[in-house]
């Protein structure tokens, strides 16, 4: 966040905390007095965008019907792993909030890698990928899951040659409604060339119809007072107000896009073979820890970029538990402890320094106030917007039958 940025945001916080004031001298009145909604949502509307904006598209890859279906289908395909089992699905599937549910991923063969699965809602507005940022589009990103070992273990030889002919190279096995299916499609989408470029193209092209938006929160902004919960709106004036999640968390998007060290605990499956380099990096950090975007040099990251991660988005987060770069998190509640932790210094960071946006945080003791903890919770849950339940066009991945 730039400075200028920062001292608006301050001013919002500070102003959001006199309301809040003035929603705890409400509250005396008795139980059913309503929180101050107007001002929230005024001054909500006067600092960001009332809604998500259509997503960019680059101007190489415009989205096409064809192009969309194709990437849908092989989003769906196991067929594209070398052990047939893993698709892209696997591990960002649709009934997870295109999470897996897992702390950290199984590719084929039981190979794990180092971090939780990303959502893949609303990533058509991220200027940065991965947990740590290392990748800056969606094309580049959906070349590397085909031949990362962790995950789908293949080479683009196999999937083009499945793709062009129905059979899988390695298990040799014919899948005969794939070869026309693709056919059809790579005609329409790419004048028929099978390429891994395209494969990637097609793939992001379908990531950026997976979005989240409408959710009860945008129907509460945009003037619908039943929209919201009395308990989410009580959140909604914690998450803009004295906790100061909006300052990572900002609309529409609820990501700043950028990256913090928040003092996520170990997830516990860390072990040091996992993070070769980290006798190198910055003086030496301990062999097990991860390193977060302190890792890329090559991106002008530095020592402090130790333990930074990339804020997620909240849209939609109610679904893709487990939370956090390692899964450690299984639910809201749990985050709201940590944060209440990290704000009193009772969690350190494992690597580099937490954020001072994180000591500033106030949450009141959960003890005195479980509410608070309760209420944010149910804001988050109003975040919750459109959803993808399966393969949206009831496209059947043909490769699956
Ligand atoms: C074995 C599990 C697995 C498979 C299979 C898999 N992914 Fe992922 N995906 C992950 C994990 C884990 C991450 C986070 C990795 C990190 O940040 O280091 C991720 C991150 C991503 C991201 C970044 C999202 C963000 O918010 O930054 C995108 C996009 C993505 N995957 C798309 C795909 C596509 C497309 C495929 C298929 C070609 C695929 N994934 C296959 C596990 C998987
Ligand atoms: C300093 C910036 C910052 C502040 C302030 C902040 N967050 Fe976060 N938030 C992040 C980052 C970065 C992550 C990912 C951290 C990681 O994985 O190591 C995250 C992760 C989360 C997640 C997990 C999402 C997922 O998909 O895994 C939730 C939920 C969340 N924050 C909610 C909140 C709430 C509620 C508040 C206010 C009490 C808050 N955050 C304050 C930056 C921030």
């Amino acid at each position: 966040m730039n400075s200028s940025k920062l001292v608006t945001s301050q001013i919002l916080t500070t102003t959001l905390v006199a309301s809040i004031v003035f929603f705890a001298s409400c509250s005396n009145s008795g139980p059913d007095s309503s929180p101050p909604k107007e001002n929230l949502r005024e001054r909500i509307l006067s600092e960001f965008p009332a809604e998500l904006p259509p997503p960019p598209v680059p101007e190489n890859n415009p989205q096409t019907v064809d192009k969309v279906a194709l990437g849908e289908a092989l989003f769906f395909d196991p067929n594209l792993s070398s052990c047939g089992t893993i698709a892209c699905a696997s591990c960002h599937m649709p009934e997870f909030g295109f999470g897996d549910g897992e702390r950290i991923s199984e590719g084929c063969d039981g190979a794990t890698g180092r971090r939780n699965s990303n959502t893949i809602y609303n990533t058509a507005y991220l200027s940065h990928l991965f947990w740590d940022g290392r990748v800056q589009s969606l094309e580049q990103q959906a070349l590397g899951p085909v031949v990362d070992p962790a995950e789908m273990a293949n080479t683009w030889d196999n999937v083009i040659h499945y793709l062009s002919t129905g059979e899988h190279p390695i298990s040799k096995q014919l899948f005969p409604k794939s070869v026309g299916f693709y056919k059809i499609l790579f005609d329409q989408a790419f004048s028929g060339e099978i390429t891994s470029t395209n494969v990637a193209k097609a793939l992001a092209a379908y990531e950026r119809t997976v979005n989240s938006r409408a959710s009860p929160y945008d129907r509460w902004l945009q003037g619908d007072d039943s929209a919201m919960s009395r308990a989410q709106k009580r959140g909604a004036l914690i998450f803009f107000g004295r906790a100061r999640c909006s300052e990572c968390h900002p609309p529409p998007n609820f990501t700043d896009s950028d990256f913090h060290n928040v003092g996520v605990p170990r997830g516990g499956h860390e072990r040091a073979a996992m993070f070769p380099d980290n006798s190198q990096i910055c003086g030496g950090i301990r062999e097990d820890a991860d390193p977060g975007r302190a890792e890329l040099p090559f991106l002008q990251s530095s020592c402090s970029d130790l333990g930074k991660f990339k804020t997620p988005t909240l849209r939609n987060v109610e679904l893709s538990a487990p939370y956090m770069h390692n899964g450690t998190f299984s639910s809201l509640d749990s985050i709201m402890q940590h944060y209440w932790n990290a704000a009193r210094g009772s969690t350190t960071p494992i690597v580099g320094n937490l954020d001072e946006r994180v000591h500033l945080i106030m949450l009141t003791d959960a003890g005195g106030h479980p509410d608070d903890f309760v209420n944010l919770t149910e804001f988050l849950k109003a975040l919750t917007g459109s959803q993808i339940k399966g393969p949206p066009s009831g496209i059947a991945p043909p490769g699956g039958e």
